[in-house]
């Protein structure tokens, strides 16, 4: 035997042994020590060398494990027909890649019709109902056969203990995924710690816990529910041969079916379908983890069989892993703008859901010591769209012996001046003010950032060597900075100096809005800024304003007043905003506008649904333009807002001859409004 061989035999057999392992905590346990991205991983590894060295498949090897013929003993079911899995496509091109073979096989040139539904994550159940009545219900075990839970079952409401109408078949069984919505599983897990008992780390591993504790008898029932997406056995009668409409008539029944089942038409249709489910995923209210395209012609689906244990006709294209798991390296104090000290877990660098994440936040020392992360852990990490990674949890079985819990410093770790704690306010802050050089730091970061002065070129590397250094101990001194003082710092060369120089001498021609937005007031971000530079006009009035005055600024409250008014008090702050001046910042006059804009006065009404904002948030938005939002249309009303399945307003409208305003056009309103 070649040494490749024997290494190969080797790592087979760890990824068997691995894998079985998992499975065992998985399945049995209901306890998984890894991640599902990582378990699919090892399964992947292990079926490439399987398909390199056939010679090395052997009939215990997990990856046979569907498809074994097992008899069906006391507490478990046989599926006949199996209940398959799903063949993945990762990315666009494995999804054409998956048309392309369908259309080939079938001979067919034009565009397929897809049925198009979400992937809910959580367990694969079958219904078997005689003559309407619900006499067994089996979980998907290996495909084959399953375990018999018939009991729990009729515990969950989704499932109707008998189905409604008369036309069904005298043998239907249906098969779909049981499932915990989000609200109840934060429920559920609330009720669980309340009463010291174990909590799930995510709905679909609670819904798998908590399925064989349901009861019907009891009162207080795990909230799972359960969505079908197919058929398996049907007799006594020919059910239509359309998946859509075959769904249609298991909703007619009393069976749940998946709200945002739909057709569509070719790859593209898919890929248009997959990319709204990802931009709703996180609003469903409960998980998917992808969606499913099917066939939706059933006599093609039947042309077009199965390959051992998944379909030819349906393809799961999953969503990027939303959760990973990796290993703590380190936790810091990180100290912002405004003093809060924030830990941060320092990660091993790990692939999540597109980008490469090596810090997640802990937030604050509340959050750190609930969640007890420690140096040395093994967590899952999530990331979902734009915000910040953050620790779901830590794997405690993977705790090295010799952890610590995590000290929250008493002083700033940056400059050593004792930290505060406001009452009642889980943040933690440096006294140090701007003599922390951590704070200083961020300060300037701030100032030069794109959206704010934009000095090209003052990257954080630079910045923190002119705190170090003493050469910029606010941001008034960065303008008095020199070439040959900027030549002599690390990483700098005659030319890098000198274009700095130049970017900074750029960025003095500023607007007020930016100016503002870059002193870093507390609660003043950019819109909250250009809001006040629109209704003031000029800086001195906003310096000069009291709190009553401010709060007339449309979406100005009580807290942002507070802060721009505590800000322009001190006296440090006055005399760096005279420096800039002096130093030839400077912004062209604006044009004072108290609520001028075109829309003040007149009256709006909202109806339907919106995709980008909520009615709420459009309605505030509407509200500080000067507009009215009322909430019945009258003849008073000038326009009405549609979006997504309007009612009865609209029709209101239409009758009243009232114009009508799409999303789209509301958007463009906003942004000619609000600079
Ligand atoms: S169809 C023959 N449709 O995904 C096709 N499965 O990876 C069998 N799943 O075991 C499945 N949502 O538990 C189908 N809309 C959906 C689904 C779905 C979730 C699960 C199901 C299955 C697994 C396959």
């Amino acid at each position: 035997m070649s040494d490749t061989q024997t290494t190969v035999r080797t790592r087979v057999h760890e990824l068997r042994t691995l894998i079985e392992h998992h499975n065992y905590r998985y399945y049995v346990l209901d306890h998984p020590e890894i991640s599902d991205a990582e378990y699919d991983r090892l399964m992947e590894e292990l079926h490439a060398l399987e398909r390199q060295y056939p010679e090395l498949i052997t009939k215990d090897s997990p990856t046979q494990r569907v498809g074994a013929v097992l008899l069906a003993a006391p507490g478990q079911i046989q599926h006949v027909p199996p209940m398959l899995s799903l063949d993945k496509a990762s990315g666009e091109e494995e999804l054409c890649d998956f048309d392309r073979s369908v259309r080939k096989e079938l001979g067919i040139v034009q565009r397929l019709e897809y049925a198009a539904e979400p992937k809910l994550d959580g367990l694969a159940v079958s219904l078997r109902y005689e003559n309407g009545t619900l006499i067994h219900s089996a979980t998907r075990g290996d495909g084959h056969v399953g375990e018999d839970i018939t009991h729990n079952a009729r515990a969950i409401t989704a499932i109707p203990l008998r189905l409604r109408g008369n036309n069904w078949p005298m043998v239907l069984e249906v098969r779909g995924e049981v499932y915990m919505p989000r609200a109840g599983f934060e429920a559920f897990n609330r009720r669980a710690r309340e009463h010291g008992e174990r909590i799930f780390v995510n709905p679909r591993n609670a819904a798998a816990g908590s399925l064989r504790q349901l009861d019907p008898r009891s009162t207080d029932r795990p909230p799972l529910t359960m969505a079908c997406y197919g058929v398996g056995r049907v007799e006594g009668m020919q059910l239509p041969m359309r998946h859509d409409v075959v769904m249609a008539l298991l909703f007619e029944w009393g069976l749940r079916i998946s709200p945002n089942l739909t057709i569509v038409s070719g790859v593209e249709g898919c890929l248009a379908y997959y990319r709204e489910m990802l931009g709703r995923r996180a609003d469903l209210g409960y998980d998917i983890d992808g969606v499913v395209f099917k066939v939706n012609d059933l006599a093609l689906q039947q042309r077009l069989g199965s390959v051992s244990r998944a379909p030819r006709w349906a393809v799961a294209y999953k969503f990027p892993a939303p959760e990973e798991m990796t290993i703590v390296e380190k936790i810091e104090i990180q100290v912002g703008r405004t003093g809060a000290l924030t830990p941060v877990a320092r990660l091993r660098p790990v692939f999540l859901d597109g980008v490469t994440v090596s810090n997640a936040t802990l937030h604050n020392e509340d959050e750190l010591r609930r969640k007890d992360v420690r140096m040395g852990d093994t967590v899952i990490v999530r990331r979902a769209g734009d915000v910040i990674p953050e620790i779901v949890t830590v794997i405690q079985e993977r705790r090295p012996p010799e952890t610590v819990p995590f000290v929250f410093p008493t002083h700033c770790p940056i400059c050593g001046a004792l930290v505060s704690c406001v009452e009642g306010e889980a943040i933690v802050r440096c006294s140090g003010g701007l003599f922390c050089p951590a704070q200083r730091i961020a300060v300037l970061r701030h100032f030069a950032s794109r959206r704010a002065l934009d000095i090209v070129g003052l990257g954080d590397k630079l910045i923190e060597q002119l705190v170090e250094k003493e050469m910029a101990r606010t941001v008034a001194d960065l303008y008095h900075l020199t070439t040959a003082q900027l030549t002599d710092l690390e990483r700098m060369g005659e030319k890098s100096a000198r274009n700095l120089v130049e970017a900074l001498t750029r960025s003095k021609a500023t607007t007020l809005p930016r100016f503002l937005y870059a002193l870093g007031i507390r609660e003043v971000g950019e819109t909250t800024a250009q809001a006040l530079a629109r209704h003031f006009g000029d800086l001195a009035a906003i310096m000069a304003a009291d709190l009553e005055t401010l709060q007339r600024v449309p979406d100005v409250g009580p807290v942002v007043a507070r802060e721009v008014v505590t800000f322009f008090q001190q006296a440090h702050n006055r005399e760096v905003v005279n420096l800039l001046r002096a130093a030839g910042v400077t912004w062209p006059p604006m044009k004072q506008q108290k609520i001028t804009s075109t829309l003040a006065g007149k009256t709006f009404v909202l109806t339907g649904t919106l995709a980008t904002m909520t009615r709420n948030e459009a309605s505030a938005r509407l509200r500080a333009l000067g507009a009215k939002v009322a909430n019945s249309v009258s003849s008073k009303t000038d326009y009405v807002v549609v979006g997504t399945a309007a009612g009865a307003k609209l029709d209101k409208a239409r009758a009243l001859d009232i114009p009508l305003v799409t999303e789209e056009e509301l958007t463009t309103l906003f942004e000619k409004q609000v600079i």
